[in-house]
């Protein structure tokens, strides 16, 4: 149909060969994380052949965090892959060792933001503590056998969340962090 044929008063959706044009619309992932972020994208791409949900673990920011005044929190030391202390910090109940890493400058990267879709907040916690916390779920076990340095007592760092009896808990920070979805195979030292 040339342009000049076609009558502007007629309505798009009636046109010869036209289609609705909500069909073109392509559907949009919706999720609560920046959706700009490379990690997003590329998991959106296809890059996980086992489609997985997003979980809503929340990344609270540094103005909704109320600290505990020194010496009443719960205590939990980050040491280095070599048990050098990098930092010890205190936290509310309920509060994930992700969260507090980067709340206190802790090299545990958390590429996904706690949805449970990659091994880089990988920590290894002593085994003491271990036994206290709830067992890993099905899809922290699928990521943590991806990640670098795995051990008995690892877990993802965003999936443990603070209970008083954890106080004194040593996470240790592996040596490497491995990110299937950015890096490929390749292992990124702290
Ligand atoms: S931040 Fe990705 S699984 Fe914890």
């Amino acid at each position: 149909m040339s342009r000049s044929s076609v009558n502007p008063l007629r309505p798009l959706s009636v046109l010869k060969h036209s289609r609705p044009i909500s069909s073109k619309i392509l559907p949009i992932p919706s999720t609560s994380r920046n959706p700009t972020s490379p990690f997003v994208r590329s998991s959106f791409i296809g890059l996980s052949a086992r489609s997985r949900g997003l979980h809503t673990t929340s990344v609270r920011s540094h103005g909704e965090i109320t600290r505990p005044a020194p010496g009443t929190g719960i205590k939990v030391h980050f040491k280095d892959a070599k048990g050098n202390n990098v930092k010890t910090i205190e936290g509310n109940e309920g509060d994930d060792l992700l969260s507090l890493a980067h709340e206190y400058d802790v090299d545990l990267e958390g590429a996904c933001e706690g949805s449970v879709a990659c091994s880089t907040c990988h920590v290894v916690v002593d085994p003491e503590h271990y036994d206290m916390l709830p067992e890993p779920d099905d899809e922290e076990n699928d990521m943590l056998d991806l990640a670098f340095g795995l051990e008995d007592t690892s877990r993802l760092g965003c999936q443990v969340k603070l209970t008083k009896e954890l106080d004194g808990m040593v996470a240790t920070l592996p040596s490497a962090t491995r990110n299937m979805y950015v890096d490929g195979a390749k292992a990124r030292t702290h």
